[in-house]
C-alpha cells in the first residue's frame, strides 16, 4: 500500500561548506529523510562524499539517513557507510557482481536494505530479491548530477513496482529521484511513488524557502 508522502531532499545541493548548519535546517523545514548521494567517479560521473563526511553529519540530526550508493564495486564500503550512521543503504544491481549478497549484507548489518534501479534498468531485476528489499529507488535520471529533467518513461515503471511492492503485502517505501519538482511530483506520486527525493527543488531561493519548498512537495 502506497504510504504517506516522505520528503527526502539530496544534500547534493546543500552549500557543502555548511553541510551540518543546512542539515539542520532541513530537518526544522520538516524534512523526513536526508537523502545522501555518494559518487565514485567510476560508476558515476561525478565525485561526492564518503563515509568520513556521513560520520562528521550523523549527530546534526536524528532523520534517517537514505545513503544512495553510486560507487562500484559496492560491497567492500557497506560497512564503513553503516559505522558511519546509515539507517537506509540503497545499492544498485550494478555495483557488484551478487546484488542478493549485497542486500544479504546491509541486513546483517542492522540496516534497511535499498535497490536503485537506473532509467534503462527494468523493475524485473527486483524479482528475486524483494524478500530482502525495504526500499526501491527509482531513478527518473541517469545518475551522477543534480539539477536534471525527468525521465517521464519512469512514471510506467514505477506503476509497475507499486503492484509489485503490494502483492508482497509488506512495507516497502517507493522512492523516485530526479528533477522532482511540484509538477513531476503529482506524477510521480499518482504512478505509485511514496518517497520523492529532490535536490534542487528543496534549495531553491535559499533556506528561508526550504519549508515552503518541502510543504509544496509533500502536497503535490
Ligand atoms: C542524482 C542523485 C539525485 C540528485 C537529485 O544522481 O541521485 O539524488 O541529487 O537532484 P535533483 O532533485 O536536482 O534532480
Ligand atoms: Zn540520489
Amino acid at each position: 500500500m502506497q504510504q504517506p508522502i516522505r520528503i527526502a531532499p539530496s544534500i547534493l545541493s546543500a552549500d557543502f561548506a555548511r553541510l551540518g548548519d543546512e542539515i539542520r535546517a532541513l530537518e526544522a523545514a520538516g524534512a523526513d529523510y536526508i537523502h545522501i548521494d555518494v559518487m565514485d567517479g567510476h560508476f558515476v560521473p561525478n565525485l561526492t562524499i564518503g563515509p568520513l563526511v556521513v560520520k562528521a553529519l550523523r549527530p546534526h540530526t536524528t532523520l534517517p539517513f537514505d545513503v544512495h550508493l553510486m560507487i562500484s564495486p559496492v560491497d567492500g564500503f557497506l560497512d564503513a557507510f553503516a559505522e558511519a550512521g546509515a539507517d537506509i543503504i540503497t545499492v544498485h544491481p550494478e555495483a557488484g557482481p551478487h546484488l542478493h549478497r549485497s542486500l544479504q549484507r546491509i541486513k546483517a548489518l542492522g540496516k534497511k536494505a535499498g535497490v536503485s534501479l537506473n532509467p534503462a534498468t527494468p523493475a524485473k531485476a527486483l524479482d528475486y530479491v524483494l524478500d530482502l528489499v525495504d526500499l526501491v529507488l527509482v531513478m527518473s535520471v541517469n545518475p551522477g548530477f543534480g539539477g536534471q529533467s525527468f525521465i517521464d518513461s519512469q512514471l510506467r515503471k514505477i506503476a509497475s513496482i507499486r503492484k509489485m511492492i503490494d502483492a508482497t503485502g509488506r512495507t516497502i517505501d517507493l522512492e523516485v529521484d530526479g528533477g522532482i519538482d511540484p509538477v513531476t511530483a503529482v506524477a510521480a506520486i499518482s504512478a505509485g511513488a511514496d518517497v520523492l527525493v529532490a535536490g534542487t527543488a528543496t534549495f531553491r531561493g535559499g533556506s528561508t524557502a526550504y519549508a515552503s519548498n518541502i510543504a509544496g512537495l509533500r502536497g503535490a
